[in-house]
């Protein structure tokens, strides 16, 4: 096989897989259908790539042979596990590492990543937990082969196309509690590996690989029990005092670009006052106007504290 025959295959498969070839390509296609010229597709015949359906003085028929199929699906296996080992060693090691604590909430994330079948997994709590950065980080890592959603804006394409469109691995949908309920109602079936009917082309599309949903929500009481119940719910706890002082250090420092003293001043300053990351990012960014003392009583209000400097 010469160099760049796998692509001209690949070319010719898509091309096969975007019509009917039964109806309306019975006598195969010819080298303009697939723009490739006729020498270089006689070559892939001679090679056994192509059969030769039909044969006339104006028209040369071809499909691809049952060995182009076989030796592209195995280049297609390759392809995937190589993907797969790929996503395991980025788990493994970069996966929330900008997430400070919460050390059993990424181990049980990564397992359900990384699991055969799938485990829904629901991350609730009050605001400022790092939940839409859980959901954000898997969305790095696995690129096209995850599907973010924030519940309120998913009407426009409707859930169900975009998954029969896309054939996401993984489902990642912030703010569950703002979806539409027909939305809510696919969500039900996918979940439970339900088959998908593309309408368009009355084709029906099998997921192998079950979606899995990972999703985040301030409050459940809006979900329905039947969807409750398909998730596991992880409950994300407040931060303890000591725990808020080593997230807002370690996020001013790394996402705010503060000093280490800076950050640890707001840090303090703030400890007993709030329990807020978003208050103290906040007051970071005032800071460098109006000082950190001044910026926390602007912004929580209360009296301001007179001994600066
Ligand atoms: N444990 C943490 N590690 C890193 N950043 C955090 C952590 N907790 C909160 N934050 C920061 O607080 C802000 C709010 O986090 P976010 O993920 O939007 O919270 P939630 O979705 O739970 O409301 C973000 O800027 C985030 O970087
Ligand atoms: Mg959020």
């Amino acid at each position: 096989m010469k160099d760049g025959d796998m692509e001209l295959l690949l070319e010719v498969a898509k091309f096969e897989s975007s019509v009917d070839m039964e109806k309306e390509y019975r006598i195969g296609w010819s080298w303009r259908h697939v723009r490739i010229w006729p020498a270089t597709l006689s070559r892939l015949f001679k090679d056994g790539y192509l059969d030769n359906v039909f044969r006339s003085n104006s028209f040369t028929g071809y499909k691809l042979s049952e060995k182009a199929k076989a030796l592209l699906s195995s280049n297609r296996q390759e392809n995937l596990e190589d993907k797969e080992t790929a996503t395991q060693l980025k788990l493994a090691d970069d996966l929330f590492t900008d997430i400070i604590g919460h050390e059993d909430v990424k181990t049980l994330l990564k397992a359900t990543l990384l699991a055969e079948k799938p485990v829904h997994i629901m991350l609730t709590g009050p605001p400022a937990l790092a939940k839409t950065l859980f959901l954000w980080d898997i969305e790095q890592t696995f690129g096209e082969q995850a599907i973010w959603l924030v519940g309120s804006a998913t009407s426009k394409a409707g859930l169900w196309d975009l998954v029969a469109e896309r054939e996401p691995r993984i489902l990642l949908i912030d703010e569950m509690d703002k979806m539409n309920a027909v939305d809510m109602a696919a969500l039900l079936t996918l979940m439970e590996g339900g088959r998908l009917v593309r309408a368009k082309r009355g084709r029906e599309l099998d997921i192998n690989n079950p979606l899995k949903v990972v999703a985040a929500s301030n409050r459940l009481e809006k979900l329905s029990p039947e969807l409750r119940s398909r998730f596991a719910i992880r409950r994300l706890n407040p931060y303890s005092r000591s725990e808020f002082l080593i997230v807002v250090k370690g996020v001013l420092v790394r996402k705010e670009n503060l000093s280490g003293e800076l950050a640890e001043e707001i840090a303090q300053k703030l400890d007993g006052r709030s329990q807020d990351v978003r208050d103290a990012i906040r007051i970071a960014r005032l800071a460098p106007q109006v000082g950190v003392d001044k910026a926390i009583s602007l912004l929580l209000g209360g009296e301001t504290s007179t001994n600066r400097d």
